[in-house]
C-alpha cells in the first residue's frame, strides 16, 4: 500500500475511491481554483497533483515540490510548464479523445446559434418584441451548402468535418501537416493555406492548440481577409484570437462570432466584447456533457494512479521522461 499524498484542485464528478485506497487525498473544496500561494505550499508535501486548466503549474511550483506525477483533467495543457516538468522527470498526463465529440458538438451548437441568431432571438422574445411574423426578422446565412474553414485538423477538427458533411458543406482545412489523400477523400475536405481558407469561408472554426505559433493567429490582418459576412467560432483557446482585433472586427459589424474561450478567462466584466450583439460567449463549456466530464475525470485519476505507482501513464504529454 502506497503512502502517497495527492492534491486534487477541484471537486470531480466521480467517486475517488480507487484513488483513496492508494493515497491520502485532499480535494480543494471551493468553486474557485486554489490560489497560487496555496498550490505552492501544497506541492511541497504531495506526490501527485490532479489539476485543471485554471491552475498555473509553472516552473517555480514544479521546482518547489517532489512531485511524481502531474495529471491534468483536460486535453490542453498550456497552463503547465512541460519543459520544467520534463527536466525534473515528472510525467504529465492529459485526457485526449474522450472530449472530441462533445467539443465538436458544442462548436456546431455555437455555429448554428450564431448563424441563425438563436441568442438574439431569445432576448428579442423575452423582451416582448415579438409582435408578428416578419419577412426580414433576424435573418442569417444558410448553413447547408456553405463553405466551412477548419483551422487545426487534429481529432476535434476532423470531428467537425464529419458533422459538416451532413450539411453538404464545402470543407477547407489548414494545419501544420497535410492529411493523407485517403483521409482527405473520406472526410470530403480540401487542404488550404490559412489565407485562402479565410478568404473563402463562410464559417471559420478554430481547433489548434495554444502554442507560441498560434498566439493571436487571428488578428487584424486575418479579420480583414475574411468575408464581411463570415462567422468565427472559437472553442480552442482564447489567446488564438487577439481580443482587440476581435472587438474591432465585430464592432464594425464586419463579422459575427461565437466563442467558448476568451483571453483572459473568465472574460473581465468590463470587456467591450460583452456589449456586442453579434457575439455569443459561453464560459468554456465545450466538453461539458455529463458523460464526457466523467470520462475525463476517470482518465485523469487513472493517469494519477499510474504515476504514483511508477507505471507509464496511458496518456502522457512528455513521454521523453521514460527515455
Ligand atoms: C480541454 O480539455 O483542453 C478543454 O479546453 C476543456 O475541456
Amino acid at each position: 500500500m502506497l503512502q502517497a499524498k495527492v492534491f486534487v484542485t477541484r471537486r470531480l464528478p466521480i467517486e475517488l475511491e480507487p484513488l483513496r485506497s492508494l493515497a491520502t487525498v485532499e480535494v480543494w473544496p471551493e468553486r474557485q481554483p486554489p490560489p497560487y500561494e496555496i498550490l505552492l505550499e501544497k506541492v511541497k508535501e504531495i506526490d501527485g497533483l490532479l489539476c485543471l486548466l485554471t491552475d498555473q503549474i509553472d516552473r517555480q511550483l514544479i521546482d518547489s515540490g517532489k512531485l511524481k506525477v502531474i495529471s491534468q483533467m483536460a486535453v490542453g495543457y498550456d497552463n503547465i510548464d512541460i519543459t520544467a516538468a520534463t527536466t525534473r522527470q515528472i510525467p504529465v498526463g492529459n485526457t485526449p479523445g474522450v472530449l472530441t465529440d462533445a467539443t465538436a458538438d458544442f462548436a456546431w451548437a455555437l455555429l448554428m446559434a450564431a448563424a441563425r441568431r438563436v441568442v438574439e432571438a431569445d432576448r428579442f422574445t423575452r423582451a416582448g418584441l415579438w409582435q408578428t411574423w416578419e419577412p426580414d426578422l433576424l435573418l442569417g446565412p444558410n448553413v447547408t451548402g456553405a463553405t466551412l474553414g477548419i483551422v487545426g485538423f487534429g481529432r476535434i477538427g476532423q470531428a467537425i468535418a464529419r458533422r459538416a458533411k451532413g450539411f453538404e458543406m464545402q470543407i477547407l482545412y489548414t494545419s501544420r501537416q497535410r492529411c493523407s489523400p485517403e483521409l482527405e477523400q473520406s472526410l470530403g475536405v480540401e487542404f488550404a493555406t490559412l489565407e485562402h481558407l479565410l478568404q473563402k469561408s463562410d464559417f471559420v472554426t478554430l481547433h489548434t492548440p495554444s502554442v507560441d505559433d498560434t498566439y493571436h493567429l487571428i488578428s487584424d490582418r486575418q479579420f480583414e481577409l475574411m468575408k464581411r459576412s463570415a462567422i468565427l467560432i472559437n472553442t480552442a483557446r482564447g489567446n488564438i484570437v487577439d481580443p482587440d482585433s476581435l472587438y474591432r472586427a465585430l464592432a464594425s459589424c464586419q463579422i459575427a462570432a461565437a466563442i467558448d474561450v476568451t483571453e483572459p478567462e473568465p472574460i473581465p466584466s468590463d470587456s467591450l466584447l460583452l456589449t456586442l450583439d453579434n457575439l455569443i460567449i459561453a464560459p468554456h463549456i465545450g466538453s461539458a456533457s455529463r458523460q464526457t466530464r466523467s470520462k475525463m475525470a476517470t482518465m485523469a485519476i487513472a493517469n494519477l494512479i499510474a504515476g504514483l505507482r511508477g507505471d507509464r501513464l496511458a496518456n502522457c504529454v512528455n513521454p521523453e521522461v521514460y527515455n
